[in-house]
């Protein structure tokens, strides 16, 4: 059992019916959070009801989600802490076979929401002391073929994570990012039958495996935690050492 960093505070994990955000739901309820689970599934109910928590199905894509989402948690919790923006969707492809309607909706529900929904959570978190963290991905950091615009989105929400450690610095909020490599969640079970995939980001990892989702769920919480005070603006890669040294092995 971890130690107990969130004893009394409230944390919204978005996306958090299964795969990485259950997982970090897990997490700080095991560290003495109480928390929101959101996600546009309605097993969020039955994932919220295993972890003794309140949860709500949403689109975090929907216009005022932000602030549907807040006033479940206050009517709730009380308060709120925490937010972690982690809802997101795959099905990416090369910008050739990508037409509107696929860009608009993976843009809109990995960039543009996040940025909604922050704007309208923020405001109810403590100055001092309230924090953001948000799922990027490697993809956004470094360039991979046929994902453009997911990697384009996660690159944003890379971006709006520093931008916004500057603008929300001085109220004494602190925004983060975690910036996952290849996760074992049902988003990437496909992906495990793509040769490509398996030679280009899975066998160069060199911690040889792929990541769970509880992998993630630490950096979450650490960066979520007082042991993070002093960081923010940062993305952080949690990938096996793939972004720092994917290119060899002996
Ligand atoms: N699995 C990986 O390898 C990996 C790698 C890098 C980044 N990520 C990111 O991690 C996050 C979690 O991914 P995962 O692998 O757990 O995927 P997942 O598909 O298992 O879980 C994503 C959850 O988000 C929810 N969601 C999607 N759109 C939503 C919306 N509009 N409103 C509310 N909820 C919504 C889904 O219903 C689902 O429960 C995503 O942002 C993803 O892009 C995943």
């Amino acid at each position: 059992m971890p130690e107990k960093r969130f004893t009394g505070q409230v944390a919204i994990v978005t996306g958090a019916a299964r795969g990485i955000g259950e997982a970090i739901a897990t997490r700080f309820v095991a560290e003495g959070a109480k928390v929101l689970l959101v996600d546009l599934l309605r097993d969020v109910a039955d994932t919220a009801t295993r972890l003794g928590q309140k949860s709500l199905v949403c689109d975090v894509v929907a216009r005022g989600a932000g602030e549907t989402i807040a006033q479940a948690a206050l009517a709730a919790f009380g308060r709120i802490d925490i937010l972690v923006n982690n809802a997101g969707i795959g099905g990416s492809k090369r910008l050739a076979d990508s037409d509107d309607a696929l860009i608009e909706r993976l843009i809109d529900t990995n960039l543009s929401a996040v940025l909604r929904v922050t704007r309208e959570i923020s405001p109810h978190l403590p100055r001092p002391g309230g924090r953001i963290v948000n799922v990027s991905s490697t993809f956004g950091l470094a360039g991979y073929p046929g994902t453009t615009a997911y990697a384009v989105a996660k690159a944003g929400v890379a971006q709006f994570t520093r931008q916004l450690a500057g603008e929300l610095g001085p109220d004494g909020i602190r925004v983060n990012a975690v910036a996952p490599g290849v996760i074992q969640t049902p988003m990437t079970i496909a992906h495990r039958e793509n040769p490509f995939y398996m030679r280009v980001v899975v066998e160069p990892i060199p911690l040889e495996r792929m990541g769970e989702p509880a992998d993630v769920a630490g950096p979450v919480a650490f960066l979520a935690s007082d042991d993070a005070a002093f960081v923010t603006g940062v993305v952080l890669p949690v990938d096996g050492g793939y972004l720092a040294a994917r290119h060899g092995k002996l």
